[in-house]
């Protein structure tokens, strides 16, 4: 989704801003644009497509001020182009925004109505202009923005420049994320950290509906009606060298190459020798994002027994990628734990009016922390009652602030629009959670904990195995060029890897590719196979082995293509497969996390031999923060 920076300081604001916008890349955008203060004036230029078209534009133009803002469009109201791309001026004011002004149409014949020249197509021109009426009654930024917020219905954020006050910016977030970068006469104001780590590890997070005004030496924060808030800032770890690329072609190769470092740092901290110790969830603690980093870890897991052992259900709610790694947590709790669980789409369980009885725990999984459906759901689950427990990869994220319990993939930052390290880091912390449950449920034997434990510990190093075989990845990858499309398919926990595997290949190489439940291939996809179809099983050894075999079995029968994904030297699976890719064996909870390894590269590999964007996928966004 749209991206945003805005700077002011003794830096050129145009470095800051452009540097920043890199960084956010990644979160999906058509066109860009910067606005600077120069010399009592705004310099507006925007561009439509990737930055590098902005820089063209820009770099023979001499900048200089000391404020400026910018950012990175995905297209809602009007079409990508120059004219729709931020900034918006109207007359002295200037303006970033993300996301929707519901009631624009009322807005914008409001102001046609007085004459008002509206230049673009977008919503986001119209709060210029309600600014801009209210600045020239008021002469008070903050005021102005605070007396424009009532007259605008939907989710959305935006930062503010005005020429007739050169030395404030004003920010407003009630929705897509807003983050306040502090620093020695400079702040910044973006959506998201990675934009600004170069710069500050001290951050302020803004909630909806709050207000910010920056200066160079002071920040001040207000609630929409002008109250002022005090907040502490937060420190940051991630290093700026965490978002480079570091020597891989692409931010998705490094990203799945991380993954034996990020399942292990997903976990570790919640093993203690061969055992699991489900602890800093802080659930309930009024005082949990001031405390995390100095929490009672032994308390902190005394009490999530507590709170667990009143659960009777379990809810888990989230999108794509991350609503496969909540199937794939559905075997895992039900097996482990013994209680029911639900997975749901989030965008299709807030408005379904669904029932949530007493003791139900909804758990949501976010990479990003921002999607929109998600942090609905969770606000929703909240309403009726439930109690809330958040999975996600960026702390203090809105809806890790709104969860009554946390847990972190810990996988740094994911720059990659499509997920990899996140999907794997949320499936190991996915086991640690149904490790824990099940002990707190009683239904899990020592044994088996010890046998599971010790099967996540050498996790790791059997991801390396399978990352070490990435050439015959990409020799597979190469050969699937001219299939007219693919079924991925699995029984168990393989059924959502399957589904992920069919996600990467669509999202990454635009080939129609489908994720099946293997048991479902008779009522239905066995029509579309013939020697055109590729089928792509992920056939471990697991006690649904010999259900998968007859299964494939079947597709050859019809000529279908079989690539096969098996437990180690499985010669029953080479006999009767076109391909062979053999895992390293482990266990049935480890396994979604080893298989899903080299469907992630096949798709990268395919979309890098036809010249795709790997990094930014045409028509997505890294983070989904408007429905
Ligand atoms: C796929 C992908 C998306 C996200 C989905 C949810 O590669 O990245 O399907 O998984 O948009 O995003 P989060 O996890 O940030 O809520």
């Amino acid at each position: 989704m749209c991206g945003i920076v805005g700077y002011l300081g003794p830096l050129n604001p145009k470095d800051v801003i452009m540097q920043g916008l890199k960084k956010l890349e990644y979160r999906g955008y058509d066109s860009a644009g910067l606005a600077i203060i120069q010399d009592g004036h705004t310099k507006l230029i925007r561009a439509m497509g990737k930055l590098q078209a902005l820089d063209d534009k820009i770099k023979n133009e001499s900048w200089t001020g000391h404020i400026g803002i910018g950012h990175t469009r995905w297209a809602t109201h009007g079409v990508p182009s120059e004219r729709n791309a931020h900034p918006h001026k109207a007359r002295g004011i200037t303006l970033v925004h993300n996301g929707i002004i519901e009631n624009y149409h009322e807005i914008k014949e409001r102001l046609l109505a007085k004459g008002a020249h509206i230049a673009s197509d977008t919503d986001s021109e119209l709060v210029a202009h309600l600014i801009a009426e209210e600045y020239e009654k008021v002469k008070d930024l903050k005021s102005a923005v605070e007396r424009v917020l009532p007259q605008l219905t939907g989710a959305f954020s935006i930062v503010v420049l005005c020429e007739q006050s050169p030395n404030e910016l004003i920010a407003f977030k009630d929705g897509p994320p807003l983050v306040v970068g502090l620093g020695k006469g400079e702040n910044f104001v973006a959506s998201d950290v990675q934009a600004l780590i170069k710069y500050t590890n001290e951050f302020i997070y803004l909630n909806d509906r709050e207000i910010v005004k920056l200066e160079p030496s002071k920040v001040q924060l207000f609630s929409s009606h002008g109250v002022a808030i005090e907040r502490k800032s937060v420190t940051l770890n991630w290093s700026a060298e965490l978002t480079e690329k570091q020597g891989f072609a692409h931010f998705m190769l490094k990203e799945i190459h991380e993954q034996p470092r990020t399942v292990a740092a997903a976990v570790n901290s919640h093993l203690v020798e061969n055992s699991v110790r489900l602890d800093r969830v802080g659930f309930n603690d009024q005082n949990y994002f001031e405390n995390r980093e100095t929490l009672d870890v032994e308390k902190d897991w005394q009490n999530t027994q507590k709170v667990l052992q009143g659960v009777e259900r379990v809810f888990i709610i989230a999108c794509g990628t991350s609503f496969y790694a909540g199937n794939v947590a559905k075997y895992f709790l039900e097996k482990i734990a013994k209680i029911p669980v639900e997975i749901d789409i989030a965008s299709e369980f807030r408005y379904r009016d669904p029932v949530i009885p007493k003791n139900t725990l909804v758990m949501t999984i976010s990479q990003s922390g921002e999607t929109a459906d998600t942090l609905a759901a969770i606000r929703l689950a909240k309403e009726k009652g439930a109690l809330t427990l958040s999975l996600c990869n960026v702390k203090n994220s809105s809806i890790d602030r709104i969860a009554d319990g946390h847990l972190y993939m810990n996988a740094g930052p994911e720059i990659g629009v499509a997920s990899t390290k996140a999907f794997t880091a949320t499936l190991a912390i996915l086991n640690v959670f149904a490790l824990g449950f099940g002990k707190i449920r009683k239904s899990l034997p020592v044994k088996e904990e010890q046998e599971l434990v010790a099967s996540l510990r050498a996790l790791p190093s059997k991801m390396e195995v399978v990352l070490s075989y990435d050439k015959y990845f990409q020799a597979a990858a190469k050969t699937l060029k001219d299939f007219k499309g693919f079924l991925f398919m699995g029984r168990g926990t393989s059924y959502p890897i399957a589904m992920e595997g069919a996600l990467k290949l669509k999202e990454l190489a635009y080939f129609h590719a489908e994720g099946y439940a293997a048991g479902e291939m008779k009522h239905g996809p066995i029509a579309l196979i013939d020697e055109r179809m590729a089928i792509v099983m992920v056939a471990p050894r697991d006690h649904y082995f010999e259900k998968t075999v007859s299964n494939i079995e079947e597709v050859r029968a019809r000529g279908g293509y079989i690539i096969s994904l098996g437990s180690g030297d499985d010669q029953a699976l080479k006999r009767i497969s076109k391909q062979y890719l053999p895992i390293p064996v482990s266990d049935w909870m480890t396994n979604p996390i080893l298989f899903v390894v080299p469907l992630q590269l096949m798709a990268y590999h395919l979309s890098s031999e036809l010249g795709y964007d790997v990094d930014q996928p045409r028509n997505l966004a890294k983070s989904v923060t408007v429905e």
